[in-house]
């Protein structure tokens, strides 16, 4: 069975995991989006470099990120985000909430769009699974562009879902748990007295409570895998164990 994955966010953290999984796999063609590259020279993986804050530059290059071709099933994860400025809501900037929110809720909103248009057509197995957030459905004090993103596109994930179900399409929005990646480091960098959670946060990873990137990316592949025993659009990797 031939397969084709596209991937953002593919060179570190929760992504650079997920695409080690998928690159496991025999039959895959893997197109994966980030702003460095990983240079893997592997003949399964196109990388693409590319700021998806940038739109201008997403909707230059979208015809290039979804191969024609006969594929048994395609897939589109939506994984590149960031967590944005940690601050107090009154201090935040301008250009830091619309880089933002390109490119955690514009960008893969955008690239949805295209995916479906991309592959409606086809007889394939179709698959949309955006890395959503416990933060898409609880505020946190200093996260107002995180939750905001993460919020407006668990409700995206649930409008696609009700208006792709007759095309074929499952829709996914994954809730990942909480894992030791950059952005992590990122939250304990801020500033305490912009986030009240800082020292919660901060014990998660001193105590061990982060999960590992590659243990969420199995999480990913068997949803991915399993689609038929998932009905919800939201789900959490917490809420369900590998067999
Ligand atoms: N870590 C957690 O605890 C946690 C919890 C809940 C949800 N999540 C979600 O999980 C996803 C992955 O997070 P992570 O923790 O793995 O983050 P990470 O380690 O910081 O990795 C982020 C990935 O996104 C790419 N990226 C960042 N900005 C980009 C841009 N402007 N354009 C293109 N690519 C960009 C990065 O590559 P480049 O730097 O090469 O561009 C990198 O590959 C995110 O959606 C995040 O919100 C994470």
């Amino acid at each position: 069975m031939k397969s084709l994955l596209i991937l953002t966010g593919h060179t570190k953290g929760l992504g650079k995991a997920i695409l080690e999984r998928f690159l496991a796999l025999d039959n895959i063609r893997i197109v994966a989006v980030s702003r460095s590259i990983l240079n893997l020279q592997n003949p399964k993986l196109t990388e693409v470099q590319l700021d998806l804050s940038d739109l201008d530059a997403l909707e230059s290059i979208l015809p290039a990120l979804f191969p024609r071709g006969e594929f048994d099933k395609v897939i589109l994860i939506n994984n590149a985000g960031r967590i944005g400025e940690v601050k107090s809501i009154g201090k935040l900037q301008l250009k830091v909430i619309q880089g933002v929110m390109n490119l955690n809720l514009l960008a893969p909103m955008i690239l949805t769009n295209a995916f479906v248009a991309a592959y409606s057509g086809t007889k394939s197995e179709k698959l949309i699974c955006t890395i959503s957030s416990g933060a898409a459905h609880k505020p946190l004090a200093g996260w107002s562009e995180y939750c905001a993103g993460k919020a407006g596109l668990a409700m995206f994930s649930k409008v696609a879902a009700e208006d792709l179900k007759e095309k074929g399409f499952r829709v996914f929005s994954l809730v990942p748990g909480i894992i030791d990646t950059e952005m992590q480091a990122d939250i304990r960098k801020a500033d305490p007295s912009d986030f009240p959670a800082l020292e919660r946060f901060a014990q998660y990873k001193s105590e061990g409570h982060l999960s590992s990137a590659s243990e969420v990316a199995e999480k990913v592949y068997y949803l991915l895998d399993n689609p038929i025993l998932f009905q919800e659009v939201v789900q959490d990797v917490r809420n369900f164990d590998l067999p």
